[in-house]
């Protein structure tokens, strides 16, 4: 179980403060499917950074399973079973696709056969990526996939994914969306998704509307989706105007 509690961050600006998350306060219990959404710029990447400790909040507490985190770094959240992958994935010159999940997975003979069973849940072919490096050469959208594969060889308890669906074709996103779900009916892990796509959100066991820096709204995604596509939630942009923008 995760709990977050009265969670704020803030940066100097200036002579002042600025404000970026405000008093989050909330509790996602395991096997969960959680979607935050919300405007551009709301603070739902600054959350999911500090659930990771890629950011220190200024204020509040985080509790992994009732072990208190918040001073730990990432590399021990990572073996307390926490993972994140980037809104951006960093890329790694030198490293095979083949290096990276064998890492993720921490088995130092993952097999081939397993390799592509990863690459092929996000939609890619294995035969393609296993020897590329994991550096410029690939698009944005693969980087990004093989990312989410590594994520999924990591098996986690909790999986983070900001915004997986960010440069990625229809096709693989419905793979990339089947491969969730089956995650989800699996009872593997808790997953918050970063999403701003009704695919994503329609999954989701709860949806959780960030914006300026604050829990705006929350609630299962029947009552949620609609009121976004309606715009209903007050200051919320229609988030189908915002998916087809990128
Ligand atoms: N280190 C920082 N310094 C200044 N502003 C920041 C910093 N980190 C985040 N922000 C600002 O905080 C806001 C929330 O950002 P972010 O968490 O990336 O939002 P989202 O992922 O919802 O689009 C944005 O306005 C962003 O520019
Ligand atoms: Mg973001």
């Amino acid at each position: 179980m995760l709990e977050l509690k009265s969670i704020s961050y803030s940066v100097r600006e200036g002579d002042g403060e600025l404000g970026i998350l405000n008093d989050i306060s909330l509790t996602i219990p395991d096997h969960r499917l959680v979607v935050f959404t919300g405007p551009n710029g709301g603070g739902k990447t600054t959350l999911a950074k500090i659930i990771m400790g890629l950011v220190t909040p200024t204020a509040g507490q985080i509790l992994w399973n009732g072990q208190d985190i918040t001073s730990l770094g990432i590399t021990e959240r990572a073996r307390l079973g926490i993972s994140y992958g980037f809104q951006q994935p960093p890329r790694f010159k030198g490293l095979t696709v083949r290096d990276l999940l064998t890492l993720a997975s921490g088995d130092e003979k993952l097999s081939k056969d397993k390799c592509c069973q990863y690459l092929t849940r996000v939609g890619l072919c294995a035969n393609d990526y296993l020897d590329r490096e994991v550096d410029v050469s690939l698009s944005g959208g693969e980087v990004k996939r093989i990312e989410i594969a590594s994520i999924l060889a990591r098996n986690a308890q909790l999986m983070i994914f900001d915004e997986p669906e960010a440069g990625i074709d229809l096709w693989s996103f419905a793979r990339l969306t089947e491969t969730f779900e089956q995650i989800h009916a699996a009872g593997s892990g808790t997953m918050i998704i970063i999403s701003h796509q009704e695919r994503i959100i329609s999954l989701a066991d709860e949806v959780i509307v960030v914006g300026d820096g604050r829990l705006r709204h929350r609630g299962s995604a029947a009552e949620i989706l609609p009121r976004i596509l309606a715009d209903t939630l007050g200051g919320c942009p229609v988030l189908t105007k915002e998916a087809n923008a990128q």
